[in-house]
């Protein structure tokens, strides 16, 4: 298969990338460097040996856009390319309803154009809002989310089961992540965000390597085992793979699909850290804070349906990703040391 991805230099795209060419499908990237960086298609190189076609263009550029499905006769296409920091949507909210959305329908528009009908789209457990109950399932209601960003994820899941309706060729798979961790085993490819992480893992990283002091564990009084937020944190080589798998199910023309990918288990930050010590050998301070507004107690999924209908089935541990992410946080930071 010829797969265009968008967003493919990010951290869930670029990994989906090796995936992709380790299966033996070719791999066209689209990517605006808005949150990546352009060394890591030399990475990928680095890894599979292939370099894949990369245009540096926004995807809301529909007559750039154009002209990659002029070039490449596209079978599928996977849309990673978003904003997608909760905080900075709250701030601006414009921004975010304007890029997601608009970047999604100019997609969709081009590959109605070329006819192309296999897609895969990057949603989030963030369209569970408020869970009404853990694990969540698929047939769960979607609601409003507690953030523009997780609206944006909402309304283009509403968008796309729209169009499924009315274009009977269109196949699409809504896939809805969890918490992506972890790194490429070759510490070639991760997660490196600019200035201070939002997110634990990537927080938790810079502790580590010692360009950050302590982990701010926000609240240690939910109702959970440790009274710190539980989520269900996957490796981000499982979720790639998670994308072939649904890739594969798209050839069977079953119109929209919906998954949960995770691991089905969930961990609490104060489980993480520890996991994080074990994996790194190194002592991760922490002090409680207040609780960080708009969080929730406890998030994971139930994945029997990605497990039954794809057959995905995860290959790594928190401890493994912890590993991984570790690895990858002492190379970039020996990497950046050494370029500058
Ligand atoms: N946390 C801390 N300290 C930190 C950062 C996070 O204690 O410095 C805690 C949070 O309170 C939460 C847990 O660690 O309990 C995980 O927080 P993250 O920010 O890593 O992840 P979230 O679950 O809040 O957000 C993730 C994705 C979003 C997505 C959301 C819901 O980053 O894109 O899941 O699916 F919208």
């Amino acid at each position: 298969m010829k797969v265009l991805v968008t967003g493919g230099l990010g951290f869930i795209g670029s990994h989906t990338v090796v995936k992709l060419i380790e299966n033996g499908d070719e791999v066209v990237i689209v990517d605006n460097l808005y949150n990546s960086k352009l060394e890591v298609k030399d990475r990928i190189k680095e890894i599979t040996g292939v370099e894949c076609p990369t245009y540096v263009i926004d995807v809301q550029n529909k007559e750039e856009l154009t002209k990659v499905f002029k070039e490449h006769r596209v079978d599928a296409v996977i849309h990673f390319a978003g904003y997608k920091a909760v905080g900075e949507s709250c701030v601006k909210p414009l921004e975010y309803y304007d890029n997601n959305l608009n970047s999604t329908l100019v997609l969709l528009e081009v590959m109605r154009d070329y006819k192309v009908h296999n897609f895969v789209f990057s949603s989030s457990a963030t369209v569970y809002g408020e869970p009404q109950r853990v694990p969540m399932y698929e047939s769960d209601p979607v609601v409003e989310a507690t953030s523009p960003y997780g609206e944006t994820k909402v309304m283009i899941e509403r968008i796309l089961k729209d169009y499924a309706k009315v274009d009977k060729e269109f196949n699409c798979a809504l896939l809805r992540y969890f918490n992506p961790i972890g790194a490429h085993k070759s510490g070639l490819l991760g997660e490196d965000p600019n200035g201070i992480p939002n997110n634990l893992l990537p927080y938790i990283a810079k502790v580590a390597t010692g360009e950050l002091k302590e982990v701010n564990v926000f609240g240690n009084d939910y109702d959970t085992v440790d009274g710190t937020g539980v989520r269900d944190y996957i490796h981000v080589v499982d979720l790639a793979k998670g994308h072939v798998l649904a890739l594969n199910k798209l050839k069977t023309n079953p119109g929209l699909v919906i998954y949960n990918l995770g691991t089905g288990k969930g961990t609490s930050v104060l489980e993480m850290i520890k996991a994080y010590e074990e994996a790194s050998g190194v002592k991760i301070p922490y002090v409680i804070k207040e609780r960080r507004p708009g969080d929730i107690a406890s998030s994971f999924a139930n994945c029997d349906k990605a497990r039954d209908e794809l057959g995905f089935t995860c290959d790594f541990t928190v401890l493994d990703a912890c590993r991984d992410g570790y690895h990858f946080q002492v190379e970039e930071s020996e990497r950046k040391k050494k370029a500058k």
